[in-house]
């Protein structure tokens, strides 16, 4: 008895590669496609076997399935791995997207105490339950659109409280729902206001940190990686590497925000200190490309937010020909608010108000990739799934399909698998299936 089959896909696409043999650039042998390729997942969730159809056929002559899906004119592709977002928050910033249409730069705002500021007071505030609530529909709209993993920041806390409060939520939707997480403590997401940014630091290693090694040890919370906004007036160089090695001797996989707005050689320190990955990047120097390709530090990208401060584009194409490992995230949040919101009309039971959610974000991503950041369609696919995967520690079982990796799927309603990259907006039409462990969801 197994879990799933799917059957004679017009075209599966693989993605190549295991552990450290992740993608690097484009070239012939990168993306394997299976015509006519039928898919089994075990009970376990995770994939039993993978080959033409008819040989499938012959292998699970007597076997049953929980589930069928005739995937015929379809093409089945890895779940998407979203390696960066911030989708634990109260309040939106819509009245600040105005004053960045006007002229307002990013770092202006913050420093008027708007920005991350606004949103820390407002998630200070919210209950556990309201955030939770807010958190479980954002992730059921990503699940819709595609991912199936998800990286999630907490941060909009700094204080201790705060930031355990939405690690809890993180937590809680990890224990309860079926999609994957990968958690990352960011409690240096911001200096708060009435401290120095020697006193966060101070406060995050002599309080945050030992607190998070507890929880973990108790098994309450368990959190993956640690993050840090290393930026001129936010971080600087030395509070980042302090607080980033702190973490990483209680066992937090580094993962940071880097060279966003400006150029602070945070490519560098997170070669030098074993980073698993940087965020953004955008005004990266030609030594960091070097010294990421190097220590074979990921680089995630995120074309949302580039495309919504106007910034300068990172310089994707320098890092894949040097043969940086290049992912991708939607960087969720509420400067990149790339979903809209939905009115619940009262005659829309839940599965339809699903259905009827336009849900583009990291499809979008992708798109924004090829079209501003120059990748190509290959590219960002190994960059959305295998790289990001790796990004966040979990390429030995997450994004692509091989057998024994878990049963993560996204079958979509079209006989090419590239038009879940040409098509920008209404996935939900072209999405048929999201599949988590081998289980529509
Ligand atoms: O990745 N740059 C810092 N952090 C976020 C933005 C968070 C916010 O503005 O609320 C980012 O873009
Ligand atoms: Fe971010």
């Amino acid at each position: 008895r197994h879990r799933l089959l799917l059957e004679n896909a017009q075209q599966l696409v693989l993605v190549c590669g295991r552990g450290e043999e992740y993608l690097r650039r484009d070239g012939a042998a990168s993306l394997a496609l299976l015509p006519g390729a039928s898919l089994v997942v075990g009970l376990d969730g995770c994939i039993k076997a993978v080959g033409q159809a008819d040989a499938i056929r012959n292998q699970f002559s007597g076997a049953t399935f929980e589930r069928i899906i005739d995937c015929s004119g379809k093409c089945v592709l890895p779940g998407l791995v979203d390696a960066h977002t911030h989708p634990v928050w109260a309040g939106d910033r819509v009245h600040e997207f105005a004053m960045k249409l006007a002229g307002a730069s990013y770092m202006e705002i913050h420093q008027a105490g708007g920005g991350i500021h606004f949103t820390v007071e407002h998630t200070r505030k919210a209950s556990e339950e309201e955030l939770f609530n807010t958190f479980k529909h954002r992730l059921e709209r990503m699940r819709r659109a595609g991912s199936t993993l998800v990286e999630c920041k907490s941060g909009y806390g700094l204080n201790l409280e705060t930031e355990l409060k939405m690690l809890r939520v993180i937590e809680r939707a990890k224990q309860s729902m079926d999609i994957g997480i990968s958690s990352t403590y960011c409690g240096a997401h911001s200096v708060p206001r009435g401290k120095t940014a020697t006193e966060a630091t101070d406060d995050i290693i002599n309080n945050h940190l030992p607190k998070l090694k507890e929880l973990k040890l108790s098994g309450e919370i368990h959190v993956n990686n640690i993050d840090v906004f290393c930026e001129k007036g936010v971080f600087d160089l030395d509070s980042t590497r302090r607080i980033l090695q702190a973490g990483k001797d209680i066992g937090l996989q580094i993962n940071f925000h880097g060279d966003e707005l400006h150029p602070m050689k945070s490519a560098e320190l997170g070669a030098e200190l074993g980073a698993r990955a940087i965020s953004h990047l955008e005004e990266i120097s030609d030594e960091g490309i070097t010294a990421m390709a190097r220590a074979k530090c990921a680089a995630v990208l995120l074309p949302t937010t580039a495309y919504m401060l106007r910034l300068k584009q990172p310089p994707a194409r320098k890092m894949l020909e040097e043969g940086v490992i290049v992912a991708l995230g939607s960087d969720f949040n509420p400067n990149a608010y790339c979903f809209s919101m939905v009115s619940h009309s009262s005659y829309l039971n839940q599965h339809e108000l699903m259905k009827s959610l336009t849900c583009t974000t990291y499809p979008m991503v992708m798109h924004l990739a090829c079209v501003n950041m120059k990748m190509s369609m290959n590219e960002a696919l190994a960059a959305a799934t295998i790289n990001a995967a790796y990004a966040l520690g979990k390429s030995d079982t997450h994004g692509s399909i091989e057998t024994g990796k878990q049963g993560d799927l996204v079958i979509i309603n079209s006989s090419r698998w590239e038009h879940l990259i040409y098509q920008f907006g209404g996935h939900e039409a072209l999405i048929d299936y999201v599949i988590v462990k081998g289980k529509v969801v």
